[in-house]
Order: C-alpha cells, then structure tokens, then sequence
C-alpha cells in the first residue's frame, strides 16, 4: 500500500470521496485496463483504448477524469473541446508517444509522398493532426483493410503493431521505428521456456510485443479483446503477455482459470509493468478531482485538425 500524500488525511475514504466528488462535478470516471486494481474498481467504465475514446466520445457528462496516459486524456479533449478533461498525473505518458517527435514526423512524411498516414492512438495530437486516420490495436486490421490495396501507407508509430497488421494483411507498410518500452521486452527464450513449464495453456498476447513473441501466441489483439479471449477459450490456463494490470479484470472474470503472466527478459526487474500508466494513484484521482487539476490543454488549431482522423477512425468502428 503507497503511504498517503503528506496533505491527507489518513482516514479519509476515498472510494467515499471521489464518488462524493463524481456526483458534485457531474463526472465520468475512465479507466484503462492497466491501471491499478483500486482505480479500476472506483471507475465508471474500464477499457481498451478504442472503448475508452468511443466513452469519451458520447459521454454527457461536465467533467471527464481519465485515469489512463497522456495520449487518451489527449484524445478525450480533442473529442470534447468545452469540457473539462482531468489526468491525476501530467507525468503519464508513454514511450510511443515520446518516440514520435512531431516536427521529426513530419520530415518523415516529407520523405514518403503519396503516402496516407494510419496513426495509432498512443501518439501526440500533433502526430495525429497530420495522420488521415488513427487506430488503435483493437481495429488497426480493419482501419488498414479499408484503404485499396495499391493506397501507400505509412503506419506511425508502433514497428511492431505495424508489423503484424502487415503480416495479417499481407501488404506493405511504410513503419515510423517506434515501440512501447514496457512490450518489446517480453522476452521469446522466457516465453517458450513458460510454455514448455505449462504444455496445456494458451497463449494471449498484445500486438505492441516483437514479432518472435508473437509467433507463439495462439490470440493477438487489444487488452479488451485478450480479455475476451480469456472467457472464451475452454483452456484453464492462460499465459498473458501483456501489461499486468490486466489480471485484475481477467481474475474477477475467471475466477477458476489458471492466469500466468509472462515475464520480462530480466526477472529482477518490474519492466512489464507501464511506468506512466503506475503514476496514477488513488490518491492523485481524488486530488484531481478535488481540485480539478492537473487539466488537459490542447492548442485549439491543432485539436481540430487532430479531430477529422480521429472521428474517421471512430465512424470506420461503428
Ligand atoms: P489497448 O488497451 O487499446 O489494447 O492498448 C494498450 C496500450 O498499451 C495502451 O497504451
Ligand atoms: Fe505506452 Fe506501452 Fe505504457 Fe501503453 S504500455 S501506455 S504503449 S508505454
């Protein structure tokens, strides 16, 4: 259990409070799937990344507290310019996002003329105002697919999300070189060594791992869709290759299936675990609320032009 913020009252309850707070500010509570397990429960809604923008996207109400990354509150602000958009922590961002510098991106593009842009959703609202559609791992397949087969296309800024809608869609893809730091090192040696341990589980994994991870999993696809898979398949034992924060969702879900998170290629670290997405605590959730800051901000010129891919990918979803 973290210790409390020096200015809190330890015996405050705060699942008590924020839910107080929620109701005073008329506010949505959104989660992704690896945040912490109290954060999760104290949510309106939890979800992959594509749930989460189409919540965003229809929600009524006054305030939107995104417990999530920098890059989904981001979106959340984009879809709704006159309401207040809340991150318990600025901090929270995330590697693909930071791997894709916008002025970099576009001498990129520069290079590659007559080329449409596909950006995941895990970029900067710069990246996406120069991108004619984003995606996230929940549709890349189907937002790729859409375009005609002979349309060039630069796929920013995930190379291994890049690579495997490639794979599956058998065509050529223009990649940025970016990758999340917290999949690409899922290690394929431990994986295999897991899979021997365990001959009777499955495997389900996440499209921002490397392709040698891949290759072994017998489902690939979005948290939401891995969460999907885990009720679906007779299997009572699954290897989970992704984020762990996903267990806490999968566990209440599958209360007698055998949950196995894969490792990292280093056991004495924690590298499997999101960095940004663990700098959202309880705590900074309730301070956030309560004080109705850290706010997102997005410059109004580049919010609309973020916008159109944005709504793009959100009709081809539907
Ligand atoms: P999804 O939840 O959309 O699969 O995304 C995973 C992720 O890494 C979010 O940053
Ligand atoms: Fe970014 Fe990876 Fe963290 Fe997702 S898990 S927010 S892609 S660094």
């Amino acid at each position: 259990m973290p210790s409390r913020h020096p200015e809190l009252d330890p015996g405050l309850d705060l699942f008590a409070e924020i839910d107080a707070l929620r109701r005073r500010l008329n506010a949505v509570i959104l989660a992704h799937y690896y945040q912490e397990p109290d954060i999760q429960d104290v949510a309106d809604h939890v979800g992959d990344s594509l749930a989460l923008a189409q919540r965003a996207a229809e929600t009524e109400a006054d305030v939107i507290v995104f417990a999530g990354v920098h890059f989904m509150a981001e979106t959340a602000k984009i879809l709704n310019p006159h309401k207040q958009v809340l991150l318990p922590d600025l901090e929270a961002g995330c590697s693909l996002a930071d791997g894709c510098p916008p002025d970099e991106f576009a001498a990129f593009l520069a290079r590659h003329p007559g080329h449409k842009v596909v950006s995941y959703i895990n970029c900067s609202a710069a990246t996406k105002a120069m991108s004619d559609v984003i995606c996230t791992s929940g549709n890349a397949l189907k937002i790729v697919a859409s375009f005609p087969a002979d349309q060039p296309l630069i796929f920013a800024p995930d190379r291994f999300l890049g690579g495997w809608v490639a794979k599956q869609l058998g065509r050529d893809l223009v990649l940025w070189p970016g990758s999340c730091e917290v999949h690409e090192v899922f290690s394929e040696k431990r994986l295999v060594e897991l899979k021997v341990a365990h001959p009777e589980a499955v495997v389900a994994a996440h499209p921002e791992c490397p392709e040698g991870v891949l290759q072994h999993a017998d489902h690939v696809g979005s948290t939401a869709s891995i969460l999907a898979y885990a009720r679906e398949t007779p299997s009572r034992q699954i290897i989970v290759v992704t984020e762990p924060g996903i267990l806490h969702q999968m566990r209440k879900e599958n209360p007698d299936k055998e949950l196995i998170p894969a490792p990292g290629a280093d056991e004495s670290c924690n590298c499997n675990e999101c960095p940004y997405m663990k700098l959202n605590t309880l705590e900074k959730l309730y301070l956030c609320m309560r004080d109705r800051t850290p706010e997102i901000v997005v410059d109004p010129p580049t919010a609309a032009k973020a916008l159109v891919p944005i709504n793009r990918m959100l009709e081809l979803s539907r």
